[in-house]
């Protein structure tokens, strides 16, 4: 099998080495000068990953390759997933160009945070064929990869999608509907912006506030989320109780929730508090990372375990 990596950046990488794991050749077309050096130490950083993980490494490196010519990169291929610029006109181009040289039956997919499938199908003669991929940082590590199908994509596009990030040992979750930010960020928009609002008004620091997501909703929500973590909170009457007894105050808590601004002094203050998380940035992500890939593997949710 054969991959297309379209923009070989922080997302483009971690998908190669994912892939090229899974024993997929997999072709990186990028325009950036140095693109393989750059490419290269990303795999280096992400590979310990990997082995933690239990996926075969030897000889990864070899299977993936750069080439400069998108039209050539996509010759052949069974799959693009294109994680450029967040740019609608550059997202254009590449998919105008995918489109006109890529195999009839290859999966075209798109990476993007921000753009609906709908708006970058517009170029496309069939429109049918582009729905949204969006990983979770890291799509190495994170099983969630969001499936959106745009207006006019076909089902079959949507099976081919699901069908391929479950071959990765991925999660894919298909939503019935495009809206901005899709899914997952939207919950993390809402949360944070709470989380700014209690740091902000001095109610905890940075470091106290994320202990207490750590040690309550973060490890709660990694085996159950929100609404069966409800549904159980109910007791015996389920959801339903939960809704009649505790909804009322719930609601009105929606209320009491901040609207912080994202200005130069809560800025200063969000920065000079991060300082204080002890370690580098390399050292924190290393642990970060080994702990994640820990708790998946006694979830029985790591790339490894789910594609047997
Ligand atoms: N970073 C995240 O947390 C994250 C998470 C999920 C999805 N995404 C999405 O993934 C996509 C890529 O994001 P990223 O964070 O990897 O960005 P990035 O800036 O790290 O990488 C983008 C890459 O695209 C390359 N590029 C520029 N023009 C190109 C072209 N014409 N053809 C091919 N490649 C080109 C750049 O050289 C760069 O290497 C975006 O659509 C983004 O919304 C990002």
């Amino acid at each position: 099998m054969r991959a297309t990596i379209v923009g070989g950046g922080v997302i483009g990488v971690s998908w190669a080495g994912l892939m090229a794991a899974h024993g997929i050749d997999v072709v990186i077309n990028d325009p950036a000068p140095g693109i393989a050096e750059t490419v290269r130490a990303g795999l280096d950083e992400l590979m310990p990953s990997l082995v933690e993980l239990g996926l075969p490494t030897d000889g990864l490196l070899d299977r993936i390759s750069f080439e400069a010519d998108l039209a050539t990169a996509v010759t052949g291929t069974d799959v693009v997933q294109e994680n450029g610029p967040e740019r609608l006109e550059l997202k254009h181009q590449i998919w105008s160009t995918v489109e006109a040289n890529a195999p009839a039956h290859a999966l075209f997919l798109t990476s993007t945070s921000g753009t609906p499938a709908t708006d970058i199908a517009t170029v496309l003669k069939s429109p049918d064929r582009l729905v949204v991929g969006h990983p979770f940082n890291p799509p190495h590590l994170i099983p969630l990869v969001e499936v959106v199908p745009g207006e006019r994509t076909s089902e079959a596009a949507v099976q081919g999608a699901v069908e391929f990030y479950r071959s990765l040992g991925k999660k894919p979750i298909v939503l019935a509907k495009e809206v901005p930010g899709f899914v997952a960020n939207r919950l993390q928009a809402a949360i944070f912006r709470e989380c700014v609002h209690l740091v902000a008004e001095g109610v905890v620091t940075e470091q106290q506030l994320d202990e207490v997501v750590t040690s309550s909703l973060g490890q709660r929500w990694a085996i159950s989320g929100p609404f069966l973590s409800f549904h159980l909170g109910g007791g015996p009457g389920g959801l339903p109780h939960f809704l009649e007894h505790l909804g009322p105050g719930l609601e009105k808590r929606w209320g009491q929730l901040g609207t912080p601004h994202l200005d130069e002094q809560t800025n200063t203050l969000l920065s000079e508090q991060a300082a204080d998380f002890g370690g580098s940035i390399a050292e924190l992500a290393k642990a970060r990372d080994s702990a994640q890939i820990a708790l998946m593997k006694a979830l029985g949710t790591a790339p490894s375990e789910t594609a047997r």
